[in-house]
């Protein structure tokens, strides 16, 4: 890769949000504009205040930009089962260093995306309440967008449903604009990122970096394989980081390209991520969704990550 790619982070940290912003602030090839965050693992208050904290730890200097404090529409839903009654439960982390920008996310994702000579790409790692509302206010920047890499949807599965994954089923109508938007779509769903997880033993390779940030991350996973060995999983899925993954190295992934779309309503399936496999409503796919992932790759990219933010304590 010789040139950067530009790139906001949008997402409602959370562990795995978080492990996908240190992924992206140590890419060389990254080149991130800005974050913003969103209503989902926790409270908008407590998003934006975890996001503060990973940006500090990381020494990640972007404007930060706050979301709304509901999806669209509908009432916020949140997931302390899942990431703590902070959102982002675990290690003690360092106090804010930066502040909230002054501008809400919207506004800065259009004031980044104007001001940018190349077109942007954004990773969303949360429900898309930030990203439909841009496109809603700013549709004159819809053609400065050069895709969006999202975690997001199942084809096969949901999480939080029979049907649909928590990221779409927070705010189903803004991943319905979002995937109607024509804009080029990666989709990380649960597909790839239920096989994107760590076990204890790639823990160790992470915690072996000597440094604040490995160790921290080392603990994040801790915290998360907790929960998910309690439901039968043989690791911790990494779910946000597989979105950064797969602008980097796309070459780690099975990729599928089909027609989405979100079910809004309906009894049962609603926030599910309908993909045409059969071609059977003749439309052109959408979407890139990732079905795998080489997985060693990924955690060894991952440990690698950690690494690079130096060896400084033993
Ligand atoms: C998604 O939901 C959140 O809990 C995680 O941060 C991830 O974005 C997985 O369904
Ligand atoms: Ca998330």
């Amino acid at each position: 890769m010789t040139k950067k790619i530009p790139i906001i982070l949008d997402g409602d940290p959370g562990h795995d949000d978080a492990i996908a912003w240190v992924l992206a602030n140590a890419d060389p090839n990254l080149d991130i504009l800005a974050v913003t965050t969103v209503s989902g693992n926790q409270t908008i208050e407590k998003t934006s205040y975890n996001a503060q904290r990973i940006c500090t730890l990381i020494g990640l200097d972007v404007p930060i930009g706050k979301g709304g404090s509901t999806p669209l529409i509908r009432e916020p839903m949140n997931a302390p089962s899942v990431h703590g009654d902070s959102g982002l439960d675990g290690p003690a982390l360092p106090e804010p260093a930066f502040p909230l920008s002054d501008l809400s996310a919207v506004e800065l994702i259009a004031e980044k995306v104007r001001e940018c000579k190349d077109k942007v790409t954004l990773v969303p790692t949360g429900p898309l309440t930030n990203i439909a509302a841009f496109l809603l206010a700013h549709p004159e920047l819809k053609n400065r967008i050069e895709q969006i890499s999202l975690m997001g949807g199942g084809i096969e599965l949901g999480n939080w449903t029979p049907a649909a994954e928590f990221n779409i089923l927070v705010d189903p109508e803004a991943a319905d604009i979002v995937f109607r938007s024509g804009i080029p779509i990666i989709m990380s769903g649960l597909d790839v990122t239920e096989k994107a997880f760590i076990k204890p033993e790639d823990v160790e390779l992470i915690r072996s970096h000597h440094n604040e940030v490995a160790q921290i991350v080392a603990q994040w996973l801790e915290f998360f394989y907790e929960f998910h060995l309690n439901l039968g999983y043989e690791g911790a899925p990494v779910h946000d980081a597989v979105a950064v993954t797969a602008l980097t190295h796309p070459e780690w992934m099975d990729i599928r390209e089909l027609y989405v779309e979100v079910e809004t309503k309906g009894k049962y399936c609603v926030g599910a991520t309908v993909g045409d496999i059969h071609r059977v409503t003749g439309k052109a796919p959408n979407t890139k969704v990732l079905m795998g992932i080489h997985r060693e790759n990924f955690v060894n990219y991952i440990a690698r990550a950690c690494g690079s933010y130096g060896e400084v304590k033993a």
